[in-house]
């Protein structure tokens, strides 16, 4: 039987552009005061990613390579500009997951679960279905 179990919001993710990348950084790892948990370059999507431990949940910074206008980070800053860009729930098996909503009728952007960072597995929603809201889906890394 198809079933879904969320068990914490994962991470929020949130665009920046290049240019205030630095402020940006300096906001949560000296204003918040929030852990810095390191970066990484995930070359398959354009972007580079800070990550910041804020209790269970981390905040990722999202900002575009450079010289990259294609990826989807580039685009959601020219279309929208800075901001919260997505939600990530944290799920014990996002296959289940993605067939059940497949099954409840919802579209997803990827059916077939993609790498995201951390290796982790992760598909989004597709925004159209959630008020605007863009979610994300991610699997525990076993
Ligand atoms: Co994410």
């Amino acid at each position: 039987m198809i079933n879904i179990n969320i068990t914490k919001i994962d991470h929020i993710g949130i665009a920046i552009s290049n240019d205030s990348l630095e402020k940006s950084i300096d906001f949560y790892k000296h204003a918040l005061n929030l852990k810095f948990k390191g970066e990484e370059t995930i070359d398959s999507e354009g972007i580079k990613v800070f990550f910041f431990e804020s209790g269970e949940t981390n905040i990722e910074l999202l900002t575009p390579l450079p010289n990259n206008d294609q990826s989807s980070v580039a685009k959601f800053l020219k279309n929208k500009g800075e901001g919260m860009h997505h939600m990530a729930y944290l799920t014990d098996n996002i296959q289940n997951a993605i067939s059940w909503f497949i099954s409840k009728g919802y579209r997803l952007i990827n059916e077939q679960p993609k790498i995201g960072a951390h290796g982790k597995k992760i598909a989004f929603l597709h925004p159209k279905e959630t008020n605007g809201v863009l979610i994300e889906l991610c699997e525990v890394n076993h």
